[in-house]
């Protein structure tokens, strides 16, 4: 088999992945209850037993995990192997406290080489290319995980890691990568680095975007696409579950991320009550790992909020794009807004660049909400144009979201970058 064969699974029976992800599942939930003392003291609790999995629908007996379960048993009490068979260690920052850490056996390591390698192929690339990879290295899972699968396809990989912008245009344009990985805020950034350099984006030698870690709207999709002449395709993941490559969309339909239903099985439950609602409905994802050695998986809550649709491209269900995280919702004097909902209306501006923030302040007893975005051309940043924006801005977002908010118009650059997620909401509310 060529390398770029779908594998048989992607394109097999419902039935036969069903049969799968039921076999796998009974043997995560053992293996995590006999080698993890955290599960079995959880599952003891909530009175199930492993043996209790019968169908694929037992698994909502089962209880949850969250973040929290990995802080309580930090660094490695939820490993279920002994630490000399974990090969690798990730951990994600956090905002607070201690980093979430995650271990890979080499099995693991291997599999998700597999997954990224199955994403990018979904994406569109082919063994031979060259992958210019500027999702961060190091405890990040963006870098390593992207350039294990990219080696794992057969790519050329460049492993740039974040940062550095002009030297990253300058390597684009020197090397004549066709395929760039790295977080779409950054991309813009990157793009803007060309245009600096007066280089126009849309003449590089890259033909295709893999973007993720950060939630991204359709319309910055159509933007990224025009302004780089590429095809942007969304990669999803997390560390948790495993990195990069947990779901990915295929570059033939754009239809929102397939999730590899063969080593992850995916929930959506009601954010508030925990139950499990029906594919199509809006909830949080949740994932039980079907495979994994060293940090089996279940149910974990991953405050990432969409709804499963019917596979397309794939036999394996889809997610719709993620607009939004449930920590991201901001509630101003009641009204639920999401920085993607904003996001939106500003790509709709044919003057607004799509560097923005969203700032929350308390103003006596209330909550008040400034739009900061930057004007594209330095004319359109102050006067009455800029008015004209800001008004403009502001009107769409009381008319279409429901919540009135001041909109700053910035200069280019004004905006704080960032080389890998961008912040989207700065709440200087007091806690
Ligand atoms: O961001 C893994 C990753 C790296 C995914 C590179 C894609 C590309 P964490 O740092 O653990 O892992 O953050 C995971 O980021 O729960 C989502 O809220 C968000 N996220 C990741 N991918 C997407 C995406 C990596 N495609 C958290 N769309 C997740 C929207 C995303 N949000």
């Amino acid at each position: 088999m060529t390398r770029f064969a779908l594998e048989p699974i992607e394109t097999g029976s419902i039935d036969a992945l069903r049969a799968l992800q039921l076999q796998r599942l009974k043997w995560s939930l053992g293996h995590a209850y006999d080698h993890v003392a955290h599960y079995r003291a959880k599952f003891d609790a909530a009175g199930v037993h492993p043996s209790d999995l019968r169908t694929l629908e037992d698994l909502s007996k089962f209880p949850f995990t969250t973040k929290a379960d990995l802080r309580d048993t930090y660094p490695f009490g939820m490993f279920a192997v002994p630490r000399e068979q974990v090969v690798r260690i990730h951990a994600s920052s956090g905002t607070t406290g201690k980093p979430t850490v995650v271990g890979y056996t080499a099995q693991d390591i291997s599999n998700w080489a597999d997954l990224v390698a199955r994403s990018i192929r979904a994406a569109g690339a082919r063994p031979g290319e060259m992958v210019h990879v500027s999702y961060g290295y190091g405890l990040f899972t963006g870098g390593l995980g992207a350039h294990y699968g990219a080696e794992r396809l057969g790519l050329t990989v460049v492993p740039f890691g974040g940062g550095q912008t002009e030297k990253q245009v300058q390597l684009i344009t020197d090397f004549k990568p066709s395929i760039i990985m790295v977080t779409p805020s950054y991309m813009l950034a990157i793009a803007d680095e060309f245009e600096r350099q007066g280089i126009d984006p849309a003449s590089t030698s890259l033909r295709l975007g893999i973007f993720g870690a950060e939630p991204w709207t359709n319309e910055m999709r159509a933007a990224l696409e025009t302004r780089m002449h590429i095809d942007a395709v969304d990669i999803y993941g997390l560390s948790e579950v495993m990195g990069p490559g947990v779901a990915s969309e295929c570059v033939e339909t754009k239809d929102g991320p397939t999730i590899w239903e063969d080593h992850f099985f995916p929930e959506i439950v009601d954010p508030v009550t925990g139950e499990p609602v029906a594919d199509g409905q809006e909830g949080e994802l949740v994932f039980t790992s079907l495979t994994k050695e060293a940090l089996p998986i279940v149910r974990y809550r991953t405050r990432d909020l969409t709804c499963l649709l019917p596979g397309t491209a794939r036999t394996m269900r889809r997610m719709r794009k993620i607009t939004g995280r449930s920590d991201d919702m901001m509630i101003i004097r009641g009204v639920n807004v999401f920085p993607s909902q904003i996001e939106e209306l500003i790509l709709k501006r044919a003057h607004l660049a799509p560097h923005y923030v969203c700032e929350i302040d308390r103003e006596g007893p209330l909550d008040t909400l400034t739009v900061r975005v930057e004007a594209k051309s330095p004319d359109q940043s102050s006067g009455s144009e800029a008015a004209g924006e800001q008004v403009a801005l502001e009107h769409a977002i009381k008319s279409l979201i429901g919540v009135s908010c001041r909109v700053r118009i910035e200069a280019a650059g004004a905006i704080e970058r960032s080389v890998g997620k961008a912040r989207r909401v700065i709440d200087r509310r007091p806690r």
